[in-house]
This record gives structure tokens, C-alpha cells and sequence, in this order.
């Protein structure tokens, strides 16, 4: 497995080109199979996450092509066709490896009438139940069964019929899967509570693209009038609002200054606002966004919420960041049960911090010091890094799998912005 060797202390400074969004890119991908035509996707990070999508998909019947990337370049294109759908069955060995799997249930459902996935269960971070996917369904109509670790949803008559649905806890999936079983429905739906993440807009936005009649595209209702079908369409994922957050805070951490190009300011209020409250100053120009530090950091009190509030993926690098502040820093973190798994190892470098159910106190400290630390999950692993990056002597992240599901090359971009930083492999 690899690690992650970092020797803290750098000020990092230069630009680090955002790539494709990894949560825009898994909504995204199974619209291929919505249509017979070819679906082309461009701007595709090139991430684990990314690669087991397309292996499911090639499971049921897509077929994939990936262009070349040329040197130095980052993001991809990829074609994909689902002439027919070879299987209606999301097996439970590639589930298992990502819950995003999920996000087959509703075209697949759409498409074919018919769609049996295994139940995802739950992660790192917590239960994580499909429950609102399957409530948002059944208002379209569809007869859910639950048997053997698998959940199987069939369309009465072979199609879906419109129907209303409000969200009783927001959900980013759930919304997801509703919208791409709602567009070949017959006829009329409608989401209330539906989830204004920009992924979703993104999502509508590529819909529409291919035929569908979506309204209220970044409010919380949507309103979806059902075609007879939907037809092929090349488009770009919308760049990665939590890696731009992510590297934000490296430069806030190691008091440097990062333009990050590509990145849109209008995904990113929440955080802009809290790297401004920390003393970050930010500003926006044609290529994207720039956050400057001047190595003092004022402490914060950040509530997780859903869009437009702060974002949950934002928890744990703004602690490793604030565990720098001069002064006492409050987070609440109210979407996800265990998404604190990060604490134990950042307090072995050094970091005081208090946990009291899903509240955090972070007693900002003089400085980290380098050890070896285990990555537990995608958001976590992000905060070691940086915390690595502002490190005296050296940090070693193990378990860096969890990392490459999300961020794209990141030592890297790292790199060239001035970290002393190396992938090594440890057979
Ligand atoms: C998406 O997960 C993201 N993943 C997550 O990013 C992100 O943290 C999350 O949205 C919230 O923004 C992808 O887009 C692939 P939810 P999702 O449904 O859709 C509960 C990352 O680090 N819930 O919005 O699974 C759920 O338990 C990942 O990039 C139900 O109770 O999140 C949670 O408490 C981590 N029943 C809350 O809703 C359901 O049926 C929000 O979950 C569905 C969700």
C-alpha cells in the first residue's frame, strides 16, 4: 500500500489547477444510461471513484471510452454508450467498494423498468441509509422490495408515473436518483426539500442537455415533466468545489497564497466566507479563485449544513487548518454521525481538540509536529495531509487509497506549489 511523505514547514505558493468534481462526475455517469445514443463526459477527474463507476456501468452493458490524457494535463473524456442493458443487477462486491453505486437505481429503473442493486451499507462515516431513495421511488410509482442484502425495484407496466415527493431530511443521493427516475416518468413530479448542492444543478443541467424538462434547477423544488426518451449529449463536469476548499486551506495552513484555477466562486460561498472569517483573504478573477494567508489564523465557529451552508466535505480540513488558529475554534457537524475519525490522529500531531458528541472544541496550538498517521476516510485523509503540510519535521499518511478517491493527483499539485511532498509504495 502507499503512503504519503510530507516535511512540513513549506509556504506553498503557485497555482494548482481544480479538476472535475468527484461528486458532480458520479451523478453524471449514470445518465449514460438514460439513452440508447452516446453520452460524452468531459472534464472526468481521474480518480478511483471514477474508474469503479465506469466498471459497474460496463457490468451493465455501457460501454466505456477513455481519450487520452496528454502529459501535465489533468481531467478526461469519456464516451459512453448503453445501446441496450445487458443487466439490470448491481452486484454487491462492486457496491461494497462505493456507495455511489446507488446512484444506478433510479435511471436503471427508468430505462429498463426494472433495477435490483445490493444495499450499499453503511461506511467510515456513518449508517448512511437509502431509505429517502426508496421513499422518493415509491412516489414515482415503483414497487421496492428488500431481500438478501439487495434492494429490487421494479416500474409497474414497464414505466414510471410522476409523482411528488418531499424530502423530509435533505439528501444529495436521494435527490439524485429521484431526478433521473422523474425524467422518463409519465408525466408529471414534483421534489420539495430537494438538495441545492451545485452537483444537483449539474446533474439537471446535463439532463436538459439530453432532452429532459427540469425547473426550479438550484432551489429546492423541482418540478419534472417526463418524456418518451432522452437523447445523447457532450458536456463538462463542473470543477470541484470541496479539492478548491481543500487546497484553500493548504495555503491558509502553511500561510502562503494559491491561485486555484478553475474554481467557480459561486459553488464556494460558504467557504469563501469562513476563509475570510479565519483571515484568509480571497479574491476572484477570470481563472478562478485566490486565497492568500499571512500564517496567522483567527478562530471560527462552523456549523455543517446542507448547500448553501458549510459544507460537511469542509469539516475536516478547516479543523487541521484551525488547529492552528490563535484562539478557541467550535464545530458542529450535523450530517453525519462519525465524521470526527480524524481527531485521534490529528492530536497525535499535536492538535487539541475536544469532541463532545458532534461537537468539537479545537484549542488552537503553537505548532504540529511530523508523525506517522493512518487515514481513515476520504475527508480525513485531506486533513492530515494537511496538517503534514504545517508540520514541523516530517509526516508519513498512511493508507492513502482513501486519498485517491477523491483528489486527483494531489502530490502533484502539491508539489508545484512548493510542498515537499512524495508518494511511496510499500509493495
Ligand atoms: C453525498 O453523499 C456526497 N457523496 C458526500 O460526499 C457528501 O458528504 C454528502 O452528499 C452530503 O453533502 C457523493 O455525492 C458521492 P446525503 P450522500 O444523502 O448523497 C442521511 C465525500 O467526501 N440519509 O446527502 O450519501 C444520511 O445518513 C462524500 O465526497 C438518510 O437518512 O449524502 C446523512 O446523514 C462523503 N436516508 C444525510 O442524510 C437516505 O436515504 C445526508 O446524506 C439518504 C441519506
Amino acid at each position: 500500500m502507499d503512503s504519503i511523505w510530507i516535511q512540513g514547514g513549506k509556504r506553498l505558493e503557485g497555482k494548482i489547477p481544480i479538476s472535475g468534481a468527484k461528486n458532480a462526475a458520479l451523478a453524471l455517469l449514470p445518465c449514460a444510461l438514460l439513452t440508447e445514443d452516446k453520452l460524452t463526459l468531459g472534464n472526468l477527474p481521474r480518480l478511483a471513484d471514477v474508474d469503479s463507476f465506469g466498471h459497474l456501468l460496463n457490468q451493465l452493458g455501457v460501454s466505456t471510452m477513455v481519450e487520452g490524457v496528454r502529459r501535465g494535463e489533468y481531467g478526461r473524456r469519456m464516451t459512453l454508450h448503453a445501446a441496450d442493458i445487458a443487466s439490470t443487477v448491481a452486484p454487491y462486491d462492486m457496491v461494497r467498494k462505493m456507495r455511489a453505486s446507488i446512484l444506478v437505481l433510479g435511471p436503471m429503473l427508468a430505462r429498463a423498468g426494472e433495477a435490483t442493486v445490493s444495499l450499499p451499507g453503511g461506511c467510515a462515516i456513518g449508517d448512511r441509509p437509502i431509505d429517502l431513495h426508496l421513499q422518493a421511488l415509491e412516489c414515482l410509482g415503483a414497487e421496492i422490495e428488500l431481500a438478501a442484502g439487495y434492494v429490487k425495484a421494479t416500474a409497474p407496466k414497464g414505466r414510471l408515473a410522476g409523482g411528488d415527493y418531499s424530502f423530509p431530511v435533505v439528501s444529495v443521493g436521494a435527490t439524485e436518483n429521484a431526478l433521473m427516475a422523474a425524467v422518463l416518468a409519465r408525466g408529471r413530479s414534483q421534489l420539495f426539500n430537494a438538495a441545492r448542492e451545485p452537483e444537483i444543478a449539474d446533474l439537471c443541467n446535463l439532463l436538459v442537455a439530453m432532452g429532459a424538462r427540469i425547473e426550479g434547477i438550484g432551489s429546492s423544488h423541482l418540478i419534472v415533466e417526463g418524456v418518451e426518451g432522452l437523447h445523447g449529449a457532450t458536456y463538462d463536469v463542473m470543477p470541484d468545489r470541496i479539492e478548491a476548499g481543500s487546497y484553500a486551506c493548504a495555503a491558509g495552513i502553511t500561510g502562503g497564497c494559491i491561485e486555484l484555477v478553475g474554481a467557480r466562486p459561486g459553488d464556494m460561498c460558504s467557504i469563501v466566507n469562513a476563509l475570510c472569517h479565519a483571515g484568509l483573504m480571497v479574491e476572484f478573477n477570470d481563472h478562478g479563485v485566490k486565497v492568500t494567508a499571512d500564517g496567522k489564523l483567527k478562530p471560527l465557529a462552523l456549523t455543517t449544513a446542507p448547500f448553501p451552508g458549510f459544507a460537511t466535505d469542509m469539516q475536516a480540513q478547516f479543523m487541521a487548518m484551525l488547529s492552528l488558529a490563535e484562539g478557541d475554534s467550535f464545530l458542529e457537524e450535523t450530517i453525519f454521525e462519525n465524521r470526527y475519525m480524524h481527531v485521534p490522529e490529528l492530536r497525535r500531531m499535536g492538535a487539541d481538540v475536544e469532541i463532545r458528541g458532534r461537537s468539537a472544541l479545537v484549542h488552537g496550538v503553537e505548532k504540529l509536529t511530523g508523525a506517522s498517521v493512518m487515514a481513515t476516510d476520504l475527508r480525513a485523509s485531506m486533513s492530515l495531509v494537511l496538517a503534514g503540510l504545517a508540520a514541523e519535521a516530517e509526516t508519513e499518511v498512511l493508507r492513502v487509497y482513501h486519498l485517491d478517491r477523491g483528489y486527483e493527483r494531489l502530490e502533484e499539485k502539491l508539489s508545484a506549489v512548493g510542498a515537499a511532498i512524495e508518494r511511496r509504495s510499500s509493495g
